[in-house]
């Protein structure tokens, strides 16, 4: 799925840049469950990015399938974003406003998917995460793993082959932890989605098929 080759990632900073990737060189194999681990400022999200296509190496390479990201366009990027790639993070980020229906169905309007369609997947997306009769409920009506369900529902309508999340547990008490794990492990394996989870839980960690480690932008794979 993923082949990033000599990939590192500088910010500039106030005098001295900084290196948030340096020199990664890794595959994800298509259909696998990744955990990344590591301390705080390790380079987490930064790979997380690269991998969702938000935004490019500063040097090296990143290949989805047969697409090398950081020589495409924004316009390219953003299309791949929108139709490979969903995400959760640990926040939810869900539009307040909005029910959760209309939260998940936001993520097929830039698909161009009519409106009649648009609400039968979304329908179904929200049914997948066990929350068929919560549809019309704003965000502040839903608990925190209810949240995190319709943002799930949400990453998932478009039917992408990747899920990145970012502490997607990481406000949740255990009980919800587990619940949330169970909903990801439950579509990854469901529908063969390669998936993705930046975590500083061990126990989420451990239900990964493999594990990964950056700490000051250095990966190492540990198994
Ligand atoms: N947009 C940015 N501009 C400048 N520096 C950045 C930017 N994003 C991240 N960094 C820096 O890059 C390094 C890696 O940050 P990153 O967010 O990837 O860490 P992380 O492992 O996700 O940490 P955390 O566990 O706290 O979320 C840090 O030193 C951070 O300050
Ligand atoms: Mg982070």
């Amino acid at each position: 799925m993923y082949k990033l080759k000599n990939v590192t990632k500088q910010y500039p900073g106030k005098g001295r840049k900084v290196v948030a990737l340096n020199d990664v060189t890794v595959d994800i194999p298509d259909g696998q469950m990744v955990a990344i681990q590591g301390p705080t400022g390790g380079g987490k999200s930064t790979l997380l990015q690269m991998l969702g296509a938000l935004d490019r190496p500063s040097s090296g390479t990143i290949e989805l399938e047969d697409s090398s990201l950081g020589q495409l366009g924004d316009t390219k990027l953003g299309a791949i974003r929108g139709k490979e790639i969903g995400f959760v993070f640990q926040n939810f980020n869900l539009i307040p406003t909005l029910t959760a229906q209309e939260n998940v169905e936001t993520a097929l309007v830039p698909l161009g998917v009519s409106a009649a369609e648009r609400k039968e997947r979304a329908e179904k997306a929200l049914a997948s995460v066990g929350l068929a009769e919560r549809g019309d409920h704003r965000p502040s009506e839903l608990s925190g793993g209810q949240q995190q369900r319709v943002a799930i529902a949400r990453a998932i309508v478009k039917e992408p082959a990747v899920l990145l999340a970012d502490e997607p547990t990481g406000n949740l008490d255990e009980e919800t932890r587990d619940e949330i794990m169970e909903v990801l492990e439950g579509l990854w394996r469901d529908r063969g989605l390669t998936l993705v989870i930046v975590t500083h839980d061990s126990a989420v960690a451990r239900r990964a098929q493999r594990r990964l480690h950056i700490k000051q932008g250095k990966v190492k794979d540990l198994g």
